[in-house]
C-alpha cells in the first residue's frame, strides 16, 4: 500500500535552511520516527507533512496523491503536540469529540464515540471530568483520543511524552505502540530520545541538521550505522580514524586492521572513520599478540554496578570498552593490556 512519500522537499525560513532536499519514502501502516538533535528540523518536516507549512520547494504525497498545496483540514491528519493544546474550558468528551462536532455528527453518537476512543487509550469513565482534574499522563490519553477521533489516515505526533516522567513516558511509549499496532495506523513521532525511537518504531529517519542521515529498522541503524554522525548519535561508538588500505583493510596510525567492508568507492588512501560499540571492544591480557589488536593501558574503570566501562588508552587513541559484571576484564587503572577490535563488528563509514 502507498503511504507517505516526500519529494525533495526543502524548507527555507529567510536565510536558515530548516529541511534542505529530503527525499523519504514511508510505507503506510509503519509506526516511524524522527530523530535528531535539537534544531535539525524534525518539527519542520512533521509541520510540512500536517501543510502547516509550505514546502520552499518538493512535493508531499499521501497515498499517491499530491497533497502540497492542501490545506491541513482536508489532509485527514491526527495531531498531538507536545503542548497537547486541550481546550481548558470544555470537559473530556467534549474535547475529544470537538471535530466531530465541527463536521456535524448529532451530541449522542459524540457521546458514544467519545466512550469508545477513551476505551481505546485505557481511560474510561472520565468522560465528564474537566481537563484541570486530569494528570499529565490522562490529558496525553485524551489528546490521543482527539486526534485519533476523525480516524486519520495518517497520525503526527511531536515529542507528545516530553512532559512526562521517566517511568510513565515509558509505560505510554509501550502503550502507543500496541494502539498502533491495533489500528495500523501510519504514524510518525518527532523525538530527540534515542531509547524512545528504537522502542517503537518500525522505521527511524535519523536527521543532522536539515538533512536524512539514514533512514531503517532501529536495529539496523545500531549495527550498521551510515555515517559517522549516525554512530555516535545512537547509542555510543568509539570513532577511530583511518585510512582505507584495501576493500577489507583500514590503517588506524601504525597498525592494519580487518574489517568486513571499506564503504563503496573508496580508494587507497582515503580518509574514513571506523566505528566500533564500546561492547564489542574486548580487553585481553598484555602480550596477546593476533591480529585486529593493539597494545594499550587502561586510564580509568567505571563500575556502575550493571556493566562494566574501561576508558583505554593505545598510543594516540582513545577507546572505551563495555561489559558485563561476569565478564569484567580482570584490569585496573594503569595496567597494560591488549585491545581487540573484532573485524566482524567494525563498521566503516566516510569521514
Ligand atoms: N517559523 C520559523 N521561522 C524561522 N526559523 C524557524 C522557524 N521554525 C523553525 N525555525 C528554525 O529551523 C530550524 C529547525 O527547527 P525545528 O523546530 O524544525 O527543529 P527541531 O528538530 O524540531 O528541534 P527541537 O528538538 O529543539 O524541537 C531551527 O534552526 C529553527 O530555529
Ligand atoms: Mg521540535
Amino acid at each position: 500500500m502507498p503511504g507517505l512519500e516526500l519529494r525533495s522537499v526543502s524548507k527555507r525560513f529567510g536565510p536558515l535552511t530548516a529541511v534542505e532536499a529530503v527525499n523519504l519514502d514511508l510505507p503506510a501502516g509503519k509506526f516511524i520516527s524522527f530523530l535528531g538533535p535539537s534544531g535539525c528540523g524534525k518539527t519542520t518536516l512533521l509541520r510540512l507533512i500536517a501543510g502547516l507549512e509550505t514546502p520552499s520547494s518538493g512535493q508531499v504525497v499521501l497515498e499517491d496523491r499530491d497533497i502540497t498545496a492542501l490545506p491541513t483540514h482536508q489532509r485527514n491528519i491526527g495531531m498531538v503536540f507536545q503542548s497537547l493544546a486541550l481546550f481548558p474550558h470544555l470537559n473530556v468528551w467534549n474535547n475529544i469529540t470537538y471535530g466531530l462536532r465541527i463536521r456535524g455528527m448529532p451530541q449522542a453518537d459524540r457521546r458514544r464515540r467519545a466512550g469508545e476512543l477513551l476505551e481505546m487509550v485505557r481511560l474510561p469513565g472520565v468522560e465528564e471530568r474537566d481537563i484541570k482534574q486530569l494528570s499529565g499522563g490522562q490529558r496525553q490519553r485524551v489528546a490521543i483520543a482527539r486526534a485519533l477521533a476523525l480516524e486519520p489516515t495518517l497520525f503526527l505526533l511531536d515529542e507528545p511524552l516530553s512532559a512526562l516522567d521517566a517511568k510513565l513516558r515509558e509505560e505510554m511509549q509501550v502503550e502507543l505502540r500496541m494502539l498502533q499496532e491495533r489500528l495500523g495506523i501510519t504514524t510518525i513521532i518527532v523525538t530527540h530520545d534515542q531509547r524512545e525511537a528504537m522502542t517503537m518504531s518500525d522505521l527511524v529517519v535519523v536527521m543532522s541538521t536539515a538533512e536524512v542521515q539514514q533512514v531503517g529498522p532501529p536495529l539496523e541503524i545500531y549495527r550498521s550505522p551510515a555515517t559517522a554522525f549516525v554512530a555516535d548519535f545512537i547509542g555510543s561508538s568509539n570513532l577511530l580514524d583511518a585510512q582505507c588500505v584495501d576493500p577489507s583493510t583500514v590503517r588506524i596510525g601504525e597498525s592494519e586492521f580487518s574489517v568486513p567492508s571499506v564503504p563503496e568507492g573508496a580508494r587507497s588512501g582515503d580518509a574514513l572513520t571506523l566505528t566500533i560499540r564500546p561492547e564489542d571492544v574486548h580487553v585481553l591480557p598484555s602480550g596477546d599478540t593476533a591480529s585486529n589488536r593493539l597494545p594499550g593501558r587502561v586510564s580509568f574503570v567505571r563500575d556502575v554496578g550493571a556493566s562494566v566501562e574501561l576508558f583505554l588508552r593505545c598510543g594516540e587513541l582513545e577507546l572505551i570498552s563495555i561489559s558485563a559484571p561476569k565478564d569484567r576484564p580482570e584490569a585496573r587503572p594503569g595496567d597494560d593490556v591488549m585491545v581487540e577490535l573484532p573485524a566482524e563488528s567494525c563498521v566503516v563509514v566516510r569521514r
